[in-house]
């Protein structure tokens, strides 16, 4: 006969293994759940030491019970990368169908990173759109200034100094998301043929902005938890005529890798000192686990010549389009060259997101979106550990919502991506986050990125097991 503590701790074992609780999640407290259930205090606590001698669970002081990472897998190795050359950015086809899946709902989207509707302030929104299209109909029938909408560069430069980084909403311009954001940074320095530094491996998107702008990649290899170390970039720059460098400090993509403020004030100075430009791409700031927000490059360092780029894009809405690029010594010049390349973007987000941070609703739907970011990549993670091939490791990331996975070789992503969109299930390879042309040198081709900013539901689970199959259907071939 089994006590009634062991029939309890049985229960909740089985809640966890079916993801009723999910990894990373703080189970109900000990008076409150003896309560709900009518044992006594002593039951239940002794059920949830069991579960935790047991490895189910992690007890925190003060703060109760956490279903633990049961399955976390190892993290990611250093990975000994060839010498860095510059290289011509060609062959981002995949990334346009991994966009095309991400908005087709008859895939499972962990290809790009988008978040699912669900992580999304979508009542907010609509409020703050329906709202601005009643009091302001005449900014909706007209071109918004090339700089954008005065009322969103107001909010944006409180917000980023309230974050140590001290601007005027003068130098504030709003682009069409930040991708927007970097091709211009990227135009304002550079001419085609030139070189630009960027880390190894890349977010796919700054690959396509250099194709655009016909410009040389040097990708730098970067390492799994600090990015792109200062060694690292002083011998490229000894070595090669780099005429602008990349940048994302916090919560790399893919990486999810976050500098130290050391490292981002010796790199800022590292590229002063030799008047080369530092284009900062701060997308994942917003979205750390820990309640502190690291700095960005511009607040450590504000008299170097850094374009600070960003966007709403992973905390509201990517269909918002909209982001913006703070570079105080280059203002007028990208005012210039947003004017040129499409007059301005649209009214109607940016006033409705300035009311959002204006009224405190995007600061709180932030805090609330992390969490929910957190526990989704704990869990994903736990189930790579749980479903893919032993020798599978995967990045710790402390923000964002991507996970980098390295695959045991001799695992071909770019094949595994194909077999998985065949099921509907799209991911990204690891050959995308390199200049190099997909077969012209097989980096990162064991690698996949996952988007963890999706539903933990049945669908996510045959997804992750179908990937995992293929994986060892592929082992099993060799
Ligand atoms: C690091 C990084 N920068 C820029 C972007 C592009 O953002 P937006 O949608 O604002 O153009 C993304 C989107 O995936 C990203 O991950």
């Amino acid at each position: 006969m089994r006590f009634l503590y062991q029939q309890l701790a049985q229960q909740l074992q089985q809640q966890i293994e079916q993801g009723q609780y999910r990894c990373g999640e703080r189970l109900p407290g000990v008076r409150e759940l003896a309560k709900r259930r009518k044992l006594s205090v002593a039951t239940v606590l002794a059920s949830y030491r069991q579960l935790e001698a047991d490895g189910y669970l992690s007890a925190t002081s003060r703060s109760g019970y956490f279903v633990k990472a049961r399955y976390q897998p190892p993290p990611l190795s250093n990975i000994p990368l060839p010498q860095a050359m510059p290289s011509i950015v060609s062959s981002q086809q995949m990334a346009l169908t991994l966009s095309k899946a991400a908005a087709d709902s008859r895939y499972m989207a962990l290809g790009a990173a988008v978040p699912a509707p669900a992580f999304l302030p979508l009542h907010a929104l609509q409020k703050a759109l329906q709202h601005t299209v009643k009091t302001e109909p005449a900014r909706l029938l007209r071109y918004e200034a090339s700089s954008g909408a005065i009322e969103l560069r107001q909010q944006i430069a409180r917000r980023m100094a309230l974050h140590g980084a001290v601007v005027s909403p003068e130098q504030v311009i709003i682009t069409n998301g930040c991708q927007e954001a970097l091709m211009l940074s990227l135009k304002a320095v550079t001419q085609p043929g030139d070189v630009v530094a960027i880390e190894s491996p890349a977010f796919y998107g700054l690959l396509q902005a250099l194709e655009a702008a016909g410009l040389k990649a040097l990708a730098l290899p970067c390492d799994p938890r600090l990015g792109l170390l200062p060694a690292v970039l002083q011998q490229a720059l000894a070595q090669w005529p780099v005429k602008a460098c990349v940048l994302i400090a916090n919560y790399s993509n893919p990486l999810g890798s976050l500098m130290p403020d050391s490292h981002k004030k010796q790199i800022a100075s590292m590229l002063s000192a030799r008047a080369i430009p530092l284009i900062e791409d701060d997308t994942y700031g917003d979205l750390g686990f820990s309640g502190d927000r690291p700095a960005s490059c511009l607040a450590l360092a504000p008299d170097a010549d850094i374009f600070y780029c960003s966007t709403f894009s992973k905390t509201l809405s990517p269909d918002l389009r909209l982001g913006w690029v703070i570079a105080p010594k280059h203002r007028a010049r990208l005012e210039y060259l947003k004017f040129i390349s499409n007059i301005s973007t649209a009214a109607l987000p940016q006033l409705a997101v300035a009311k959002l941070l204006k009224n405190g609703q995007y600061q709180r739907h932030l805090q609330q979106v992390r969490g929910q970011y957190q526990l989704a990549l704990a869990a994903i993670s736990n189930q790579v550990g749980r479903l893919f091939p032993p020798g599978t490791r995967v990045s710790q990331p402390q923000g964002g919502f991507v996970l980098w996975l390295e695959l045991p070789p001799p695992i071909d992503a770019n094949l595994l991506a194909q077999q998985a969109l065949a099921q509907h299930i799209s991911i990204a390879p690891g050959t995308i986050f390199s200049p190099a042309a997909p077969g012209a040198a097989s980096v990162f081709g064991n690698f996949i990125r996952l988007n963890c900013a999706v539903v933990q539901d049945a669908r996510l689970q045959r997804a992750l097991q179908t990937l995992a199959q293929l994986c060892q259907q592929q082992l099993a071939a060799t």
